[in-house]
């Protein structure tokens, strides 16, 4: 593992910025990936970090990056959405922050074998917690063409969805679909293009595809509000989103906290904060990066 630029996390700056640690006391980093933030947390001043991930690969990075930091910090393997379970098993009633960061991280993308990415030709795997689930390649083997064509229209936004899920779904009749490398060309084909088209036209397919498997925006609205009330007053929760439809559900999410009776956070973020020229030139991730952020009443 290595510090290169595209294991930078995003938005940091921002993070810092908003989550205030320099206030010191408890955060809570919902995402703790490579370790990224967290370190950038606990170099700003937070007393204690409890770090969450599904993804035990990514955990031994953050591990090994935040050594440093001892006791201070404690690593663990759970699901964001089983957050208020974590912190009561520890006796931690309020905490100081929180951060979600969305999404996949660096590692997953980049290590051979995780069947995120066509960029390599790779089994068709795609779940951030290999230990339960089916992979993508089982759950198209089981998939009707309307239902995968939902899923592609909703999770990627994607005007070509019913061709290509009928092209998948075909194609897998004729013979199981069993790498990355298969299906991203199943997809290309699909597609309608004129010339050189600006992203790859399996990208918003892939988008899609990991949503569904790892049922990313399950509860994510609940998880939100259940963490926005375990800040103590005065603490910050922010959320990094990396699509329109993680957004929209923070963004609502949110304003929901902001409006209730009594309020319980106050926004932010009127608009999401996006990264600037230097840090999309320097990481392209960041690209389509939007982070919002609470305060507890
Ligand atoms: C964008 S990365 C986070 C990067 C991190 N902020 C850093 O600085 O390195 C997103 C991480 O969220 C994790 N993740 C996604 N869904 C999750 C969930 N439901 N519960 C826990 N972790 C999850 C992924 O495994 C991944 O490591």
């Amino acid at each position: 593992m290595t510090d290169e630029p595209h294991h930078e996390p995003v938005l940091t700056a921002e993070v810092l910025h908003y989550l205030a640690p320099d206030r010191g006391g408890l955060f809570v980093d919902c995402t703790v990936g490579l370790g990224g933030h967290a370190r950038a947390i606990l170099e700003a001043g937070a007393s204690r970090l409890i770090g969450c991930d599904r993804d035990a690969e990514a955990l031994a990075v953050a591990a090994a990056r935040l050594a440093p930091w001892g006791d201070r910090v404690e690593l663990v393997h759970a699901d964001y959405r089983d957050l208020d379970a974590v912190l009561d098993a520890r006796g931690v009633a309020t905490i100081e922050g929180a951060l979600v960061d969305l999404g996949v991280s660096s590692l997953q993308l980049e290590a051979p074998g995780r069947g995120f990415s066509f960029q390599r030709d790779e089994p068709l795997d795609m779940r951030m917690y290999r230990g339960a689930g089916a992979t993508l390649a089982e759950r198209l083997r089981e998939v009707e063409a309307g239902e995968l064509a939902d899923v592609i229209f909703q999770y990627g936004e994607e005007r070509f969805s019913r061709r290509i899920a009928r092209a998948i779904v075909e194609a897998g009749r004729r013979a199981p679909i069993a790498t990355t490398g298969e299906l991203a060309a199943i997809v290309r084909r699909a597609v309608p293009h004129r010339g050189r088209p600006r992203i790859d036209p399996a990208t918003r397919t892939f988008q899609a595809l990991r949503i569904w498997v790892n049922g990313e925006l399950d509860r994510l609205d609940r998880f939100l509000g259940t963490t926005a009330r375990r800040l103590q007053s005065g603490g910050r929760f922010a959320a990094i989103t990396f699509h329109s439809l993680e957004d929209r559900i923070v963004k609502h999410t949110f304003r929901a906290l902001a409006h209730d009776e009594p309020a319980v956070v106050r926004i932010l973020t009127k608009k999401p904060v996006v990264p600037g020229e230097t840090e999309v030139a320097a990481n392209p991730r960041a690209r389509s990066a939007k982070l919002r952020a609470v305060e507890r009443i």
